[in-house]
């Protein structure tokens, strides 16, 4: 499995040239791209990097990799980031490890972004992988409530848990709360998107729509490229 979130970073690498202001993902196959970038930086190659959460922040900095603040750089050539789930269309879903705030706005302020990740991640509907929504911790009941109010509209069933780790309510680098929905099978992923951006409570949610325009996908038989290449 390793081997092939390797492969996949490795195809992203070959996008990524001299002078990229460049958006750097969080997860496990977004770090073995950080561990390849570091060695074509220390090889010469000039690149900054806009960290999507404090995890990669750290790797980057261990490793060498010159970081910049989206505060000084607000536009960036390219990001990189894997997907927990990748759906027709490239639509995603992500925030399985948490950062997907900082990821969707990097994404946002990037010209072009790039999911890697490895063939179990493609599925024909969203859905299966629960559905990450960071919530503020203000309200977190009423929030839950609008949020199954919402899925109930739109034919969603299943259970809402607030994200534990280590006994305690999982924070993310914003400070908010996360809420995983799993639904399941998200037939409209689009419906969902914006009723869910109406509830007040909620700061952002996993669906990632158009923002991703490729895809390295590997596989046993090599790395597929999905999407504009
Ligand atoms: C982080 O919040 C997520 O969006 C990751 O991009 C996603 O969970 C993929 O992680 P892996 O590469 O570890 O599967």
């Amino acid at each position: 499995m390793r081997e092939l979130k390797i492969e996949a970073a490795r195809a992203a690498l070959g996008q990524v040239t001299d002078g990229m202001r460049l958006g750097i993902g969080t997860g496990s196959t977004a770090e073995e791209f950080v561990r390849l970038l570091a060695e074509r930086v220390a090889d010469g190659l000039s690149v900054i990097g806009v960290p999507t959460s404090e995890r990669t922040a750290g790797l980057c900095m261990e490793l060498g990799v010159p970081l910049t603040t989206l505060d000084e750089t607000p536009a960036l050539d390219l990001t990189i980031d894997g997907a927990d789930e990748i759906g027709p269309g490239l639509a995603l879903v992500k925030g399985g490890g948490g950062a997907l705030l900082r990821e969707k706005i990097v994404a946002a302020a990037s010209a072009r972004m790039v999911v890697i990740a490895d063939q179990s991640k493609l599925v024909e509907t969203l859905g299966q992988f629960p559905l990450p929504i960071e919530v503020n911790a203000f309200g977190l009941r009423a929030t839950m409530l609008a949020v199954e109010e919402v899925a109930r509209e739109l034919g969603l069933k299943g259970s809402l848990a607030v994200r534990q780790r280590a006994g305690e309510p999982f924070l993310t680098d914003g400070g908010h709360l996360i809420v995983d929905a799993s639904f399941g099978r998200i037939p409209d992923p689009r419906a969902l998107a914006s009723a869910l951006n109406a509830i007040p409570g909620v700061v952002e949610h996993g669906l990632f729509l158009d923002l991703a325009d490729t895809a390295f996908i590997a596989g046993d038989g090599g790395v597929r490229t999905v999407g504009a290449f």
